[in-house]
């Protein structure tokens, strides 16, 4: 039996482009059940997506028959939940954009998103400004770490007259898409136990200040969800981060430089894999008063030390282990990697070039260069979650 795909389509001027879409995934094998919602209906008309799925078009939660009609069609939207086997969105509206990230379930659409169990597609299309909102960007960042793939909107002129991101991505970029979302994860990470760290460490001056790094822990969250749905135990050394933990992952939460390196050597052994995305701080104050320092008039002189550099002393003990290590930098970004590649005894390097502008630190996204002793392969600018996906599919094969 072909595969199930819940199609919903949100009322926007882009509705009429999920009818392609609805035909390029009929043309993958795919068969298709659509739901609409009431503004979608004010673009579309539902015998257009009838005529193409040859499956009756799901428009509203409560029918308007008798008591039968109003019960079948009351849990009709738990039926449709079970029978697919992916949801895709598209066109998403900046209103059902925020309904999914905030639970909210008053038509078939949202009801059907919650009782959804399966991977999630979700393609936005609205105007370039409220793209832009912060309540949209806060919402989208919502979903992507709930999970779901957020197919980016395209740049260009957009009805509204407005020019920008905000443009339905192109229906067989969204067909793909789901065909990924549908494809099983390779179990390739089976019996191996990989530990990542991840996050800035701080390093304290006295009880109340702190030296850190600039570092969200995204990076190295999103490695730990990838390694752990290829089937890896994950024992992720987390610094002081304010994102969520994967599910299914070994948390040890640190703080300090010598804390990371202590939580990542207890557990060198059982390792197979070590990702090293933290932000260790490099030095520290090896004394830390125990009263805070006082303000004065003069200049504050304060001696740093060293901290222990983790990477190297992994190098140092990684027996047949495989080592990976980061290299943020601001400019010979490779030939930096490389160098590093060599000293601390990596197998490979994830070069970042952190001066970039929406990539690396804060962002969602990043654009790596994966250095390795053979070679370099460079990954295009993607969201943290399918840089940590190329990047296992690099260590997988260095394993071999
Ligand atoms: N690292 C570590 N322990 C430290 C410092 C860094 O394990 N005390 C690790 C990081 O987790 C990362 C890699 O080393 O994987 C690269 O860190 P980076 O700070 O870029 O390298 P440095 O050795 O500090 O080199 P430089 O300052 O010259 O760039």
């Amino acid at each position: 039996m072909s595969d199930r795909v819940a199609l919903g389509v949100g009322g926007g001027i882009a509705a009429y482009k999920a009818a392609e879409l609805a035909r390029a995934l009929m043309e993958r094998g795919y068969s298709v059940q659509v739901i609409m919602t009431r503004a979608a209906e004010e673009f579309v008309r539902p015998l257009t997506f009838a005529a193409l799925t040859g499956h009756k078009v799901i428009t509203n939660l409560f029918a308007t028959g008798g008591a039968e009609d109003t019960l079948s069609s009351a849990i009709e939207h738990i039926r449709v939940a079970q029978d697919s086997q992916v949801l895709v969105v598209a066109p998403a509206t900046a209103d059902l954009i925020a309904k999914f990230a905030h639970g909210l379930a008053d038509d078939f659409l949202s009801t059907t998103y919650l009782a959804f169990t399966g991977p999630v597609v979700v393609a936005p299309a609205m105007n370039t400004n409220m793209w832009n909102h912060p309540a949209t960007r806060a919402n989208v960042r919502t979903l992507r770490e709930r999970g779901h793939v957020i197919v980016e909107p395209g740049s260009g002129p957009l009805a509204c007259g407005m020019v920008g991101p905000g443009r339905l991505p192109e229906p067989e970029l969204i067909a793909a898409a789901v065909m990924r979302a549908l494809e099983p994860v390779k179990q390739d990470l089976n019996g191996e136990t990989v530990l990542i760290t991840a996050g800035p460490t701080q390093e304290p001056l006295d009880p109340v200040r702190y030296i850190t790094n600039r570092s969200s822990g995204k990076m190295g969250y999103a490695l730990a969800a990838d390694a752990k749905a290829r089937g890896a135990r994950v024992i992720l050394v987390s610094g002081p981060v304010a994102i969520s933990e994967p599910a299914g992952v070994e948390v040890v939460r640190v703080r300090t430089a010598l804390e990371m390196r202590q939580a990542v050597m207890d557990r060198l052994d059982e390792s197979t894999i070590i990702v090293k995305s933290a932000a260790v701080a490099d030095y520290h104050r090896a004394e830390v008063p125990q009263q805070k320092v006082k303000k004065t008039s003069t200049r504050l002189t304060l001696d740093l030390d060293p901290t222990p550099d983790i990477l190297a002393e992994c190098g140092r003990r990684k027996g047949n282990r495989l080592l990976i290590g980061f290299a943020a930098e601001t400019e010979n970004v490779v030939d930096y990697a490389r160098r590093k590649l060599e000293v601390k005894n990596c197998d490979m390097v994830v070069a970042n070039n952190v001066a970039q502008a929406g990539t690396g630190f804060d962002a969602n996204e990043n654009e790596v260069t994966l250095v390795m002793r053979n070679g370099e392969v460079p990954v295009a600018r993607a969201p943290k979650s399918a840089i940590a996906h190329r990047i296992f599919d690099e260590i997988v094969k260095l394993k071999k």
